[in-house]
């Protein structure tokens, strides 16, 4: 019975050991390093900066295209976002929101490495926009 014992306590300790590393310790994502932008896209113009309307549409195409990964509220808590080996960044952050328009436009549309490229999923220009004025709300 002693034996027995010894067994089952060492099984219960491998089972804990296992369940804490899989959940307990934090996922070691990478960090992306510094976006390079391009130069052509560092200075690009909004053409729907100051228009109100163009919140609207942005919101909706933030929640078909980018909310599954970047969240709700741009906390980079959506549901695949967990699965992404590089952290994404809050929109939130003071930080974040110091960058260009065209910086936020060559990251959301050409994107990187996990980052999709949104090219030939969000075509039109002035939607393109209106996602990054949509961006700009969650801060
Ligand atoms: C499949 C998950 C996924 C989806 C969907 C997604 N993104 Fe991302 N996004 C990422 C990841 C991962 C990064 C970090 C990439 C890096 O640093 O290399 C990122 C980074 C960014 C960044 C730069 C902030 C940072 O973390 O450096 C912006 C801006 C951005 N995404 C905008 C968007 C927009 C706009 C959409 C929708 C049109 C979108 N993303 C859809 C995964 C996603």
């Amino acid at each position: 019975m002693k034996t027995l014992k010894k067994i089952v306590m060492g099984l219960t300790l491998v089972f804990a050991g296992a369940l804490f590393m899989a959940f307990a310790l934090p996922q070691d994502k990478k960090m992306g390093g510094p976006w390079e932008i391009p130069a052509k896209y560092k200075d690009m113009k909004n053409s729907m900066k100051d228009d109100a309307g163009s919140l609207k549409i942005g919101k909706m195409l933030y929640t078909k295209h980018c909310k599954s990964c970047h969240g709700g509220k741009g906390e980079a808590d959506g549901p695949k976002a967990g699965s992404m080996k590089t952290a994404i960044r809050s929109f939130k952050s003071a930080e974040f929101q110091a960058q260009s328009d065209g910086v936020l436009y060559y990251q959301s549309f050409v994107g990187r490495d996990e980052m999709p490229n949104y090219e030939k999923k969000v075509l039109d220009d002035e939607d393109r926009w209106s996602i990054i004025n949509y961006l700009r709300t969650l801060k």
